[in-house]
């Protein structure tokens, strides 16, 4: 059933999603690189990456995953719920977070490769976030897996909503972020 596959693969990546959206709104002052600079004489990440976005948006994402819980137990289309109370929390944080590290690593790249914040970078924009989600709900998931007996991660993240993810999220992105321009909450279009 592939139209249920791209439902379950958009689903489990929400709070990746929810985290990266939530940036945007809740980002802002002081930049997690301090304003310092690498030795190349630009800056280590730019002034886009801020520790406020990097702390709030996560347990954002997390919280509001809490309504995704919820209604993943509701809904007969094998939605995953991120796991049982509370370690849905911890899944899904590690999700946004890893979204933002992602984000991050990629921030750190474009100012090495002389790009300034805001420029775009077709393909690292649109899934840097995506693969710090996985990663790190991969290694969360393993720490979970100590108290719960069960990898949720492993139990969950089929490859086949892997590449649901990957295919579906650049046309996403990219649709998201116009529409965060012309509504104002976006400095520019991508
Ligand atoms: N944001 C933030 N803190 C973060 C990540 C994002 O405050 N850790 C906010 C910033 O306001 C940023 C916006 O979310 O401008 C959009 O993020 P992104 O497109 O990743 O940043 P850019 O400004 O485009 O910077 P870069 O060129 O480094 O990607
Ligand atoms: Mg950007």
């Amino acid at each position: 059933m592939l139209h249920l596959t791209v439902v379950q693969g958009l689903w489990l990546i929400l709070p990746a999603y929810l985290a990266n959206m939530g940036a945007t709104l809740v980002g802002g002052g002081p930049p997690v690189d301090g304003g310092r600079n690498w030795s190349d004489g630009r800056r280590i990440l730019g002034d886009g990456k801020s520790w406020r976005g990097l702390v709030l948006a996560p347990l954002l994402a997390a919280g509001l995953t809490g309504l995704l819980h919820l209604i993943a137990q509701r809904v007969p289309w094998g939605l995953t719920d991120f796991g049982a109370t509370p370690w849905w929390f911890v899944h899904a944080y590690a999700l946004g977070l890893g979204a933002l590290l992602g984000d991050i690593a990629a921030s750190f790249l474009k100012r090495r490769l002389g790009k300034e914040r805001g420029t775009r970078w077709l393909g690292p924009d649109q899934l840097d976030f995506i693969v710090g989600a996985f990663v790190l709900a991969f290694l969360f998931s393993l720490a979970t897996a100590a108290a719960t007996g069960d990898n949720w991660f492993l139990d969950t993240v089929t490859w086949q909503l892997v590449v649901v993810v990957v295919v579906l999220t650049p046309g996403l992105h990219l649709i998201v972020n116009w529409i965060g321009w012309k509504i104002g909450v976006k400095e520019v279009p991508w």
